[in-house]
């Protein structure tokens, strides 16, 4: 990409409102020269241009190429896959199940076969089993593929917390675990305040609700927005993902990869505190869980694990 510095290059695939949040902030952040794919070239041009423009007003050296040809994506670090449908009201992740899985299938073997060397990043949902699909058709290694999932969920939690002790997000610590769904597990005994555990700043009836708002965040953008979901946030929640991976800064984040025995799961994706660094996922963290985080995780789990299943019986049929 003449004019601009060639470090690292970037993929999106799906040039949609999460997509074209993913380039305006990986811009942003100078993390690296992005190509933007849509099915519908022009739409990807179109916003590409536009953030690439946007760039040049903040004096960032960063070009987004629209494209609608995958060879404009070869050889990319990280190729972050976010084609499919969003949710509409009444809509569960879950309604999404077939017609994404057709639509990361093959974006994925596009993908890989000009990019053989990249990280996926899957967005797309519901992205337990989309990640777990990406894995399968991509053939990587397993450290190579990574939802996002838990940063986004995470973030959700810390702002409702934030907001009913009225106190500044950033001295929040929480996290969500699991499924990225209404099955979701926020880590209610590992959150804290300053180091305060809430359990002992807030009362009981407060956290459940939070828990239960965090549990339906989504829906409720959804709901309120009406003619899709949420993308600022999910876009904020990719990018802090990416820029662990480009950087190689070795941060734990909660994300969605697949587990071989850790948390006693074999072979499914699950939202899991990972070490993230160049290689994708460095490491799976392996956190003492509370009874009762245990057993939040094993109905996620389930949950994903019948997904799967669901979507595995959808393909034979
Ligand atoms: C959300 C959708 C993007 O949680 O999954 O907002």
């Amino acid at each position: 990409m003449a004019g601009s510095k060639r470090d690292v290059k970037l993929s999106i695939i799906g040039a949609g409102n999460v997509g074209a949040h993913i380039a305006v902030y990986a811009a942003s952040k100078d993390l690296a020269d992005i190509a933007l794919l849509d099915q519908n070239a022009d739409k990807a041009k179109g916003t590409g241009l536009d953030i690439t423009q946007a760039m040049a007003t903040a004096n960032i050296d960063r070009l987004v190429v629209g494209t609608g040809d995958y060879a404009d994506t070869a050889n990319s670090d990280v190729v972050v896959i976010t084609a499919g449908l969003a949710r509409k009201p009444g809509m569960s992740r879950d309604d999404l199940l077939e017609a994404n899985a057709a639509i990361v299938r093959s974006v994925t073997r596009e993908a890989v076969r000009h990019s053989p060397n990249c990280v996926l990043v899957v967005v797309t949902n519901p992205v337990n089993t989309m990640a777990q699909l990406a894995y399968e058709v991509s053939g990587f290694p397993s450290e190579r593929v990574i939802g996002v999932s838990g940063v986004l969920d995470s973030a959700r939690f810390k702002t409702f917390i934030a907001m009913e002790l009225a106190v500044a997000a950033s001295r929040v610590n929480a996290m969500v675990l699991g499924d990225h769904g209404a099955e979701m597990v926020p880590l209610v005994d590992h959150c804290t305040v300053d180091g305060i555990p809430i359990r002992e700043l807030m009362p009981q009836e407060r956290i459940v609700a939070i828990v239960e708002r965090v549990r339906h965040g989504g829906s409720e953008i959804v709901n309120l927005i009406k003619t899709g979901s949420a993308y600022y946030a999910p876009g904020t929640a990719t990018v802090e993902v990416l820029d662990c991976i480009l950087k190689d800064r070795q941060v734990t984040l909660p994300c969605a990869v697949y587990l071989q025995g850790e948390y006693g799961v074999n072979g499914l994706y699950v939202g899991v505190p990972a070490l993230i660094g160049a290689h994708g996922v460095e490491k799976v963290i392996q956190l003492h869980l509370s009874e009762a985080e245990r057993s939040a995780l094993q109905v996620s789990v389930e949950h994903i694990r019948q997904r799967c299943d669901m979507l595995k019986a959808g393909a034979k049929g």
